[in-house]
């Protein structure tokens, strides 16, 4: 693993980890450090899934202390996947959406995950552990066959670690402001607004919803309109 500081940055960077986000967990790091692999071999995603990361991404968990973060731990996934956005886009890549609530959207494709993780002692919460994964470049080989149709790549060209060490600095202004500027930033950056989709509700027994993505309320929590005109917030789940 090497050391570097990038813009008042701590990056410790190494080729391959099992999984950034379990590093990040185990280890004792200052607030918003940030531990980078090129891949991963055992790479988390949501719901215990497993997460692709070959050569070709970055892999990066930033460490936030909860007392730093005045918007709320709630919204940290929130903020993750607008400081991705808007570092991604000072390096020249454009045209991303967030799709509620974790991925990032390039052409409809999803090119970043983020899993946010906390570490709790005597039942508080200690630590929050931000794990972001972006595909920079496709892999070579193409996707995997069963995500290929949904997988996407940002063709980034600059130095990983400078995007990793913005995304860190910049999370760590996000994490700053308010809950409601967090919500009025992260629906102005939503994707498939009015468009028809599934939801998968997970604190409602995984139950399916149909129904017209309207945005996000002031939890960023989805909101959406079932064919009967009911309106339903889902504060956990997933737009299939
Ligand atoms: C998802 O799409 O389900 C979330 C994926 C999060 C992946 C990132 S890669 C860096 C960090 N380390 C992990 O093991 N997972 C996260």
């Amino acid at each position: 693993m090497t050391e570097k500081n990038i813009n008042g940055i701590k990056i410790l960077h190494s080729e391959l980890l099992d999984s950034t986000n379990k590093a990040a967990m185990a280890g004792e790091y200052a607030h918003l450090t940030a531990i980078v692999a090129d891949r991963q071999s055992g790479g988390r995603g949501r719901l215990g899934r497993s997460f692709f990361s070959p050569d070709g991404g970055l892999y990066e968990s930033i460490v936030l202390s909860p007392e730093r973060i005045l918007c709320g731990t709630g919204f940290c996934t929130a903020a993750a996947a607008l400081a991705v956005k808007l570092s991604l886009e000072r390096f020249g890549v454009c045209g991303l959406s967030v799709k509620w609530v974790n991925d990032l959207l390039r052409d409809g494709k999803k090119v970043c995950g983020i899993l946010t993780e906390a570490r709790t002692e005597g039942g508080e919460i200690e630590r929050i552990v931000v794990g972001i994964g972006i595909n920079l470049r496709a892999p070579d080989g193409g996707f995997p066959e069963e995500i290929r149709d949904r997988a996407g790549a940002v063709d980034f060209e600059g130095d990983k670690l400078e995007l990793a060490a913005e995304i860190a600095r910049v999370l760590g202004e996000y994490i700053s402001l308010s809950p409601e500027k967090i919500a009025e930033l992260y629906s102005q950056n939503l994707a498939l607004i009015g468009r028809d989709a599934t939801v998968t509700d997970y604190a409602d027994g995984q139950k399916k919803l149909c129904g017209t993505i309207l945005g996000v309320d002031e939890n960023c929590f989805l909101r959406l309109q079932l064919p009967t005109g009911e309106i339903r917030t889902v504060s956990s789940g997933e737009i299939v």
